[in-house]
């Protein structure tokens, strides 16, 4: 048998784990979330969440992927005690493959429009017009090649493999990421009305914390960016090595995801009241501050045109920043299928031809959602992220809290990491994925229901 893949680094695996949970949740779901909730007092709600609840969530399926060191439905099953939860796994397994092929297949339509974005003052500059305005007019020809091009370009780096493909790619867009976001922040802090966007993005509004409709939010939030309760984190896992402390790198991860999340928060807020500084408006009649897909692609444009001279290098930058953002994300995402199939023992794909059938299921479901975006756009990214990712992440707490046999798993956690059993994190995450987690998702859950 073939050795199987792993992340070569720590380094490499960081910036894999932390390049998946980064994306358009952060740069992008972040930042609106906290403008319509109430500023500062979402981040707050949110910031507790993803410590208390998203972490050890992170850690379970980080943990029981190593453990399996296969594709999700084979890691699953090996933590499962008995035969009723060994079947259960298998169809949690199978929930989960559907799931993250949906959720690529609607990122995958919003990836294409920040690519479009991207090219469109490109070809402005090449002085070609037309092709600058198709490419940001919304119409179901230029969707469907947008997206079935970004998907391709997954295809392209996921058949290279793990350390080829995903690692190296990874190891060098991240950072590069990193200093586009950096930069744009220092060039929008700079504008005038960057200051007020800043009070109204700390200031927390505390009368809005305890709302359900917050934390719902940033439950969902929490669980989206850190690239839960979808199997993508359990198949990154898998290829972790044995040497490498899990749980410290499962803390590096979401620290990552998290200061970018609010890194991005000090560039779009700030943004925003740029913008209105600029005679844009920013907010809706009912008097919130615009979000979703006008914020990105309206408020956003207007105000680099209203920038002068600055205006293409900034939609530039912006927009290559947000196309980076998303591949790195959406590589994570074909990964968990393509795994399944080529890993499979039944199953005699190789890793391409995974890639590129999985990619032809994922590129009809995107033509259908084109088709009747109307009716199904919004449905799948709720059905998925609002509905799926809570569930399964739960489903994934109860394997790893209650199938699992507690000194398999610590023995688990000890390689790479000695002094475990002392740690603090074996005297809290064991009985907290057990009770806590499951708890909080099943009350988050039930009232989100309602
Ligand atoms: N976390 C990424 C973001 O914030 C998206 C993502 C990658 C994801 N893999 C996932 C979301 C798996 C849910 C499940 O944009």
């Amino acid at each position: 048998m073939n050795k199987r893949s792993e992340f070569s680094s720590r380094f490499g695996f960081v910036m894999a784990a932390a390049g998946s949970a980064i994306g358009l949740g952060n740069i992008w779901g972040f930042p609106t979330q906290t403008a319509e909730n109430g500023g500062g007092a979402f981040v707050f709600v949110y910031l507790i969440l993803t410590f208390c609840l998203a972490y050890p969530v992170l850690m379970a399926e980080l943990v029981i992927g190593r453990h399996g060191r296969t594709h999700i439905m084979g890691s699953l099953r090996a933590v499962a005690g008995g035969p009723v939860s060994r079947k259960l796994a298998t169809f949690v397994a199978a929930y989960a493959l559907v799931c993250i092929s949906l959720i690529l297949c609607f990122y995958s339509i919003v990836a294409g429009w920040m690519v479009t974005y991207f090219l469109q003052p490109i070809m402005e500059l090449a002085g070609q017009q037309a092709a600058a305005q198709w490419l940001v007019d919304f119409a179901t020809p230029r969707n469907v090649i947008a997206a079935l091009a970004f998907l391709a370009l997954t295809v392209a780096v996921i058949s290279r493999g793990v350390q080829d493909g995903i690692e190296a790619w990874s190891s060098k867009l991240m950072p590069f990421m990193i200093v586009l976001i950096v930069a744009l922040i220092l060039y929008v802090a700079m504008q005038d009305g960057a200051g007020d966007g800043l009070k109204a993005y700390l200031m927390p509004d505390f009368s809005q914390v305890l709302k359900p409709e917050l934390i719902i939010n940033a439950l969902g939030q929490a669980f989206f960016s850190l690239s839960l309760g979808a199997g993508t984190m359990m198949i990154y896992g898998s290829y972790v090595s044995r040497k490498e402390n899990i749980v410290t790198l499962g803390a590096y991860v979401t620290a990552m995801d998290v200061g970018i999340a609010v890194l991005a928060g000090l560039l779009i807020i700030p943004a925003m009241y740029v913008a209105q500084h600029n005679g844009i408006a920013i907010f809706t009649e009912a008097g919130n501050l615009i979000s979703g897909d006008q914020l990105v692609f309206t408020v956003l444009p207007a105000l680099f045109d209203s920038l002068g001279a600055a205006s293409i290098p900034l939609s530039i930058t912006f927009f290559l920043l947000m196309s980076i953002a998303a591949l790195t994300s959406s590589i994570s995402m074909l990964e968990v299928p393509v795994a399944f199939i080529s890993e499979h023992e039944k199953l005699s794909f190789s890793r391409t031809q995974a890639a590129i059938a999985v990619a032809l299921l994922v590129a009809v479901a995107i033509i259908i959602v084109l088709l009747n975006f109307e009716a199904l756009f919004g449905a799948v990214i709720s059905f998925t992220t609002e509905i799926s990712q809570p569930l399964i992440g739960l489903m994934f707490c109860l394997y790893a809290g209650w199938s699992w046999d507690r000194s398999k798993k610590l023995a688990e956690i000890r390689e790479g990491f000695e002094g475990v059993e002392q740690s603090i994190f074996w005297k809290i995450w064991p009985e907290y994925v057990r009770y806590v987690c499951p708890l909080l998702v099943l009350i988050v859950y039930v009232q989100s229901l309602r």
